[in-house]
């Protein structure tokens, strides 16, 4: 049998990496998939750098509806970026019955419900395990390994730019800004590094998560993104001091309705700084790797761990979609494995219409950092408010103020863990403690996650 035709859209370090992988374990590919899968087709803007990584045997066009208009094309790779052209051109190759490809979570977490809608009327499947965690399965195991569960939450770190500049503060004790920088000049960062300092790529994984756990359609609008570009050293060290590491966590979770909390059903869907207990597994992944817990009723917890990002272990995760087009193409779109796991007729039941809910409705726990004046009743004050608030503490670290500012230093470092509460109440508290004349400095509140 011929060996199905792939056409790559956008040829820089992961396409690069694709075409090497695929050449070096052809057969065992081909074994794998039960025919050949060959790249028989590359568009980039630059030509002549495109066919210096190809060589010969592949045609290299400069402009990408050439790929997609050719008939022999059976599947079409998107590594473009992005939701302006790439957006275009899926649902042109959609159109056109290509089977897609594709690395692009902020396309699939801000339009995913417009493509898999276009792909499923077509017959065709779009195919994204590269899109979350690089070269994790974690797509697979949500969509198909975990599908007896009923998932109650999911926490990653999938965001390798981010983990990797947490772990160079708390191992060098230096500040956010010094650590950019060096990550910068090593490559772990881009130039433009706003989409990873500031949460939005892991809110992109996280809002692909959530739609595979709970069986909801992607709603990034509705993810709270909080990045890591506030976070100072002495957090790192207080965090240390109380037994726990902090990690930028994708969290997705399903939420049931509390009356006493005032609370609805529904899912959490959030990305910020967390403090996790150390030693938890996840706690210690360091670098620029990633890692995915996910919580099942009948599994318990589960822990996905591995490269996400890099040319050869993105490739992994795009040549595994091949194969899964490869072997299925054939078969009745019926039987296929659902886009989003769940089958398309059943996002319109209610648990899909589950809300994605507003931080104010969320439960989690609290590290607080006061910088108080060091002096009588302010502990008292600062608890009285909490208690008032119903808020139970789980921990108080004073540090002695010679210790924070020097020799008779005034001012002191005050740090509490409270038990969960509801987000709303903690913000209450935290309006009536910044109020207090003895608390100088706005509050530092970091969310502290126990992943139990
Ligand atoms: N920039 C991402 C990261 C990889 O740092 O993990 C691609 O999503």
């Amino acid at each position: 049998m011929k060996p199905i035709q792939v056409g790559l859209l956008g040829i820089g370090v992961v396409g690069a990496g694709t075409f090497s992988v695929l050449k070096r374990n052809q057969e065992e590919i081909q074994r794998r998939a039960g025919r050949g899968i060959a790249i028989t087709m590359v568009a980039d803007l630059d030509v002549a750098r495109a066919k210096s990584i190809v060589g010969n045997g592949v045609t290299v066009v400069g402009d990408a509806r050439t790929v997609i208009a050719n008939p022999d094309i059976d599947i079409v790779i998107e590594l473009i970026g992005g939701f302006g052209v790439a957006k275009t051109l899926v649902l042109e190759a959609i159109a056109s019955g290509k089977h897609v490809v594709t690395a692009n979570k902020a396309l699939l977490a801000v339009h995913g419900t417009e493509i898999f809608a276009a792909a499923s009327a077509k017959g065709v499947m779009v195919a994204f395990e590269a899109a979350v965690a690089g070269g994790i399965p974690i797509i697979k195991a949500l969509r198909e390994g975990l599908t007896a569960n009923r998932i109650q939450w999911i926490a990653g770190i999938i965001n390798g730019t981010t983990n990797f500049i947490l772990s160079e503060m708390r191992d060098k004790g230096l500040d956010f800004g010094v650590v950019l920088k060096e990550a910068q000049r090593l490559g772990y960062a881009e130039a433009d590094p706003t989409f990873d300092i500031e949460g939005v790529d892991a809110a992109h994984k996280a809002t692909i998560m959530s739609a595979l756990a709970f069986g909801i359609p992607v709603q990034f609008d509705k993810a709270y993104i909080e990045g890591i570009t506030k976070l100072g050293a002495a957090d790192i060290k207080y965090a240390e001091q109380l037994g726990y590491r902090i990690k930028l966590l994708g969290i997705t979770k399903r939420r049931k309705a509390d009356a006493a909390a005032k609370t609805r059903e529904g899912i959490e869907l959030r990305v910020h700084p967390s403090l996790i207990p150390a030693k938890r597994l996840i706690a210690n992944v360091e670098g620029a790797m990633n890692a995915v817990v996910v919580q099942g009723d009948a599994v318990g917890t589960t822990l996905y761990y591995g490269k996400g990002a890099g040319a050869e272990p993105t490739a992994s995760a795009v040549i595994a979609d091949l194969v899964d087009i490869t072997r299925l193409h054939t078969a009745d779109a019926a039987q296929r494995v659902p886009h989003l796991a769940f089958q398309p007729h059943t996002l319109d039941d209610a648990m899909s219409a589950l809300p994605v809910l507003p931080m104010g409705e969320i439960v989690t726990s609290y590290y607080l950092r006061l910088r108080v004046a060091d002096e009588a009743g302010v502990l008292a004050k600062v608890t009285g408010i909490l208690a008032n608030a119903g808020i139970s503490i789980d921990a108080v670290l004073q540090r002695e103020a010679d210790e924070v500012g020097g020799e008779g230093a005034t001012q002191t470092d005050l740090i509490i863990l409270t038990h969960d509460c509801v987000e709303a109440k903690m913000n209450d508290a935290l309006a009536l403690m910044q109020a207090l004349p003895t608390v100088l400095e706005p509050i530092t509140r970091i969310r502290k996650e126990e992943l139990a």
